[in-house]
């Protein structure tokens, strides 16, 4: 089988889904491979992220990591959630074909491009601490 059973169960219901009306960071991000968007909404309170939405306009994959990772950094810090890497959604889905793992870049980026704004909106420069989106 080509995808895993964790990978069609996020595809099928995609958690997190959709907008958070006052967000205290957005993230955006594309993916030069295919032209896929995501954005990501990020509530913090402290240092906590509290709560977090998605929305993408890309392909299962995508939606599959974009889910999955927003359950792995909500309620964590955000040094917590800075150390979502894309092998670690790849990993809690149990594996991606080859040809897919850049979907789950996106997920990665989307998170750090929406501390990024968060940071941003604090009046901090967010790269030295997010790096280079
Ligand atoms: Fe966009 Fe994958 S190429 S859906
Ligand atoms: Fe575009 Fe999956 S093919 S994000």
């Amino acid at each position: 089988m080509m995808y895993s059973e964790k990978v069609m169960d996020h595809f099928a219901n995609p958690r997190n889904v959709g907008e958070i009306e006052n967000a205290d960071g957005v993230g955006e991000v594309g993916n030069p491979k295919c032209g896929d968007i995501m954005k990501m909404f990020l509530k913090i309170d402290g240092n906590v992220i509290t709560d977090v939405k998605f929305k993408t306009f890309g392909c299962g994959a995508a939606i599959a990591t974009s889910s999955i990772a927003t359950e792995m950094i909500k309620g964590k810090t955000i040094d917590e959630a800075l150390k979502l890497t894309n092998k670690a959604v790849v990993e809690a889905l149990d594996g991606l074909p080859p040809v897919k793992i850049h979907c789950s870049v996106l997920a990665e980026q989307a998170v750090k491009s929406a501390l990024a704004d968060y940071y941003r909106r604090q009046g901090v420069d967010p790269e030295p601490i997010v790096g280079k989106i």
